[in-house]
């Protein structure tokens, strides 16, 4: 007889599922030109409502695949061509919203790169408790992350941010997005 999987009992009650008529109104105080971000958070919530769901092999492989793949660019545009700009407005980078965007991307990035050495160690046949703990962490900081930029980052940047800066920053991450996929033709 298999053991029986251990399954968390989480508390769900500070947790809101992605839904597309909220999505849909986000997109309507957000600058059209920084709604690639807006889009690609409701794609990555919607994985992570699925991580609380519980444990199961297939599909926590495919989220740290997503995961990794929204680090490596989503994050890394946020930094690179949005916070560059907004520090033109707001100079502070040791408190303020520079600052906590910036770490939280590093604390999820740690917690991201523990909770891959976890699933790659472990045994399916008897997931650790400690495994998915951990996803359920990186499932809530991810989300709490996203909510915080969809409903008072974005729709602030999208007034602080002059109409040319948000130009550039579309632009810029659409040449970054052609280059990478020439180069990994
Ligand atoms: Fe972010
Ligand atoms: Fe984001």
């Amino acid at each position: 007889m298999s053991r029986p999987k251990y399954q968390p009992k989480l508390d769900l009650t500070d947790w809101q599922k992605t839904n597309v008529s909220e999505s849909e109104k986000i997109l309507g105080i957000v600058a059209p030109e920084l709604h690639s971000f807006i889009e690609e958070h409701a794609s990555l919530s919607q994985w992570m409502d699925r991580v609380r769901e519980g444990y199961n092999t297939e599909l926590y492989d495919k989220v740290l695949g997503e995961i990794g793949h929204e680090l490596d660019h989503h994050f890394l545009y946020e930094e690179k061509y949005i916070l560059s700009r907004l520090v033109k407005h707001i100079p502070e980078t040791e408190v303020g919203p520079i600052y906590k965007l910036k770490s939280e991307h590093e604390i999820i990035r740690k917690h991201y790169e523990e909770a891959k050495i976890m699933f790659k160690n472990h045994d399916p046949e008897n997931p650790s408790h400690e495994l998915i703990q951990k996803m359920g962490l990186l499932a809530y900081l991810l989300k709490k992350h996203i909510e915080k930029e969809d409903h008072y980052l974005f729709p602030l940047f999208s007034l602080v941010l002059s109409k040319d800066e948000k130009e550039e920053i579309a632009r810029d991450v659409k040449a970054e997005e052609m280059r990478r996929g020439m180069e990994s033709e």
